[in-house]
């Protein structure tokens, strides 16, 4: 968040935003799974010029040992950006800011997996940001909650996020790069499938209301992405009435 100039105008007299959108609109999202031979689970995600990769692994046995717990699987989130991701190279390496999202990306998700079904395992989910465009860490999520599934990861449901912030005094879903340059704050959030907030951050200033209006945005925001996050899973696992048949 840093000072406007002047003359820029992020929403016109009609609502519309830099980019053609609604205050209520998410950007467009793309999405592949399990793209990575390697892996247990993956996912390519692009939302708006966002482009994340993910790759899970596990449940494997726990290395080093002393990190093992003998009545849960240990779940391990690590979120990097790759260098060329953003305008000014990303220094190689953990930064206090991916050590945060990591940290709390890893709490959004422990609500959900079954970890106790697995003690002494450890289950790993690599984030990798190739392009950055604002609400990297909500689109990670989104990816790594298709990763999860698509490595058959026992669940109680899926995870969704989705940030809402303030631009020009408004109350808009899913902030762009300049929306987030720009605007006034950021409020990025996750939730379980029956709406229960399991991340929660804020960057800048609101009042309760404003709070208030946006979890109303991301609410709407959230349930648009779970559909898509479920047609996706839907058409990779779903096998055709047909096939069954033919091989019975
Ligand atoms: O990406 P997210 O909104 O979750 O996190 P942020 O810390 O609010 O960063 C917002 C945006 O700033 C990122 O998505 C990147 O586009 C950009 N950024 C950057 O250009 N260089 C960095 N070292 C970190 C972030």
């Amino acid at each position: 968040m840093s000072n406007k100039p002047e003359n820029l105008t992020l929403i016109t007299d009609d609502g519309l935003r830099l980019d053609g959108r609604r205050a209520d609109e998410i950007r467009p999202m793309k999405i592949e799974v399990g793209v990575l031979s390697r892996a247990d689970g993956s996912c390519y995600l692009e939302w708006g010029r966002n482009k994340i990769l993910v790759g899970v692994f596990g449940p494997r046995e726990a290395h080093p040992r002393r990190s093992q717990r003998a009545d849960s699987a240990v779940i391990r989130y690590r979120y990097n950006m790759a260098s060329f991701s953003v305008e000014d190279r990303a220094r190689p390496g953990p930064s206090r800011r991916s050590i945060e999202i990591s940290k709390v990306s890893r709490e959004a998700f422990e609500p959900v997996i079954m970890a106790e079904l697995f003690p002494k395992t450890a289950i790993d989910i690599f984030v990798e940001v190739l392009q950055a465009d604002a609400g990297t860490r909500t689109a990670a999520i989104n990816a790594s909650s298709i990763a999860l599934a698509d490595a058959g990861i026992p669940m109680k449901g899926l995870i969704t996020s989705c940030a809402f912030g303030k631009v020009d005094g408004k109350i808009v879903l899913d902030l762009n790069k300049e929306e987030d340059n720009y605007g006034e704050a950021d409020f990025p959030v996750a939730m379980t499938q029956d709406g229960e907030i399991t991340l929660i951050q804020m960057d800048g200033n609101l009042t309760p209301d404003e709070i208030k209006q946006g979890l109303e945005l991301v609410k709407k925001g959230c349930k648009e992405i779970l559909e898509i996050q479920q047609a996706v899973l839907r058409k990779k696992f779903e096998t055709p009435v047909e096939e069954v048949s033919e091989e019975a």
